[in-house]
C-alpha cells in the first residue's frame, strides 16, 4: 500500500494480484479527482448491450452520517428477527462502520423485467466494482466490497432515493491503510479444465 504522499500507478496485472481486501483505513481524505478516476475506471466495465446498469453514490466526510440510519435499521431488523433488541454495542458498531473508511460508494443497479437483462446488468455492476479496487490498488489505496444486510432496497433505499426498478448492490470501503494483509488463493490449475482434443 502507498505511504499518503505516493501516487503511485501499478501495471494491470500487478494491481488485480495485489488488491486486498482492507478493512483498516485512515482517514486522510481523498481528493475528489481521484475518486472520479476510479469512478471513470469503473465506467469502463464490459456492460451488454450498453446499458451502464451502475449508479454511484459516494459519501465522503459528513455525507456518510447519511448512511447510520441504514445501517442501524439492518441492526435492529436483525434483531427484531431474533425476537431481541439490539444492544448499544451493535448499534455503536454500525455507526462506526459509517465512518470507518474516508469514502464509502454505494453501487446500485438499474434492473430490467427481462430475466436475463437483468442478470447482465447485475453481472455488469460486478465488473465495475472489480475495476474500481483494481485501480484503487493500482492507485496505492485500499478497499473492500461489502455485500452486509444493510444493502437492500429496505434499508438503504431511502437514503439512495432508489426507485422500485433500482436496487443496491454492494458498498465499497475505499481509502489509504497501513493494514499487514495476506493474499490467499488456491492454485488456478484445481478449478480449470482445458480442452484440446475432439
Ligand atoms: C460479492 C462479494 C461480497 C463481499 N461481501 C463482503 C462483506 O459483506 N464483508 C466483508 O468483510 N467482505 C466482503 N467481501 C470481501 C471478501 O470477503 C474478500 O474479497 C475475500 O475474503 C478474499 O480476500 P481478498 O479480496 O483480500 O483476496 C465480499 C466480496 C465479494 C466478491
Amino acid at each position: 500500500m502507498a505511504t499518503e504522499t505516493e501516487r503511485p500507478l501499478t501495471d494491470a496485472l500487478t494491481a488485480i494480484k495485489t488488491r486486498r481486501a482492507i478493512k483498516e483505513y485512515l482517514q486522510t481524505e481523498i481528493p475528489r479527482e481521484w475518486i472520479e478516476e476510479l469512478l471513470d475506471a469503473a465506467h469502463w466495465a464490459p456492460n451488454h448491450k450498453l446499458t451502464h446498469p451502475w449508479r454511484f453514490h459516494v459519501f465522503t466526510g459528513a455525507g456518510r452520517e447519511r448512511l447510520v440510519s441504514a445501517r442501524q435499521a439492518a441492526v435492529r431488523w436483525a434483531a427484531e428477527k431474533k425476537g431481541t433488541q439490539p444492544s448499544e454495542d451493535e448499534l455503536r458498531f454500525a455507526r462506526e462502520k459509517c465512518f470507518s473508511s474516508p469514502v464509502i460508494i454505494i453501487v446500485s443497479m438499474v434492473g430490467d423485467e427481462n430475466k436475463i437483462t437483468d442478470q447482465e446488468n447485475y453481472a455488469a455492476c460486478w465488473c465495475a466494482i472489480e475495476n474500481l479496487l483494481v485501480a484503487a490498488a493500482a492507485r496505492g489505496l485500499g478497499s473492500y466490497p461489502s455485500t452486509g444486510a444493510w444493502i437492500d432496497q429496505n434499508f438503504v433505499g431511502p437514503v439512495l432515493g432508489l426507485t422500485e426498478k433500482e436496487r443496491p448492490v454492494s458498498c465499497i470501503f475505499l481509502g489509504y491503510s497501513e493494514q499487514k494483509t495476506m493474499a490467499k488463493r488456491l492454485p488456478v490449475e484445481k478449478h480449470t479444465t482445458w480442452y484440446t482434443e475432439s
